[in-house]
């Protein structure tokens, strides 16, 4: 069965297209990739159409990680249409769960922090990366590498 995942944060053009990108490097690596929908979204819809941001995206390329998603706004069909809604920050997550309840009884996606799957590192956010420099793109890379793997180690029995 196809699980659909969707990976939220506020802009959409650096955590959660990166979220999406690790992702599908390991689902490729573990020839898992016509098992999962994979897609991402902001709260906002500032950077609505436009590709990862370029210090974001150049950070994964040199992981060997493509960055393939355009920018959009997380919609209330996402909530049915998708089975796990991924958040990177307590905003995001907050922001989320009341979207949920806005879209009412056919909103059956789970909503769950992204740093939840993380074993390697303790921290409970992805940091927002936009306005520091070249260091916190790397830390947002090596937090998600650790979640992605450990999300798709629990999920991936059931593909
Ligand atoms: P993201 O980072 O949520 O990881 O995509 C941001 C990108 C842009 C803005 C905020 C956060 N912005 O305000 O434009």
């Amino acid at each position: 069965m196809t699980q659909k995942l969707l990976f939220v944060c506020l802009g959409n053009i650096c955590r959660s297209p990166a979220a999406e990108g690790v992702f599908l490097h390991l689902l490729k690596q573990r020839g898992l990739s016509d098992q999962f929908v994979v897609d991402s979204a902001g709260t906002g819809g500032w950077h609505v159409g436009n590709p990862a941001d370029r210090r974001m995206t150049a950070a994964a390329n040199r992981r060997g990680i493509d960055l393939p998603s355009r920018a959009r706004q997380i919609s209330l069909d996402d909530f049915s249409s998708f089975d796990l809604v991924l958040t990177m920050d307590n905003d995001n997550l907050a922001t989320v769960k009341s979207l949920a309840q806005e879209a009412g009884p056919n909103a059956l996606a789970t909503v769950k922090p992204m740093l939840s799957y993380a074993r390697r590192f303790k921290e409970t956010e992805v940091p927002d990366p936009y306005y520091g420099g070249e260091a916190g793109f790397e830390h947002v890379l090596d937090l998600l590498e650790d979640a992605c793997s450990n999300l798709l180690d629990e999920l991936s029995p059931l593909a």
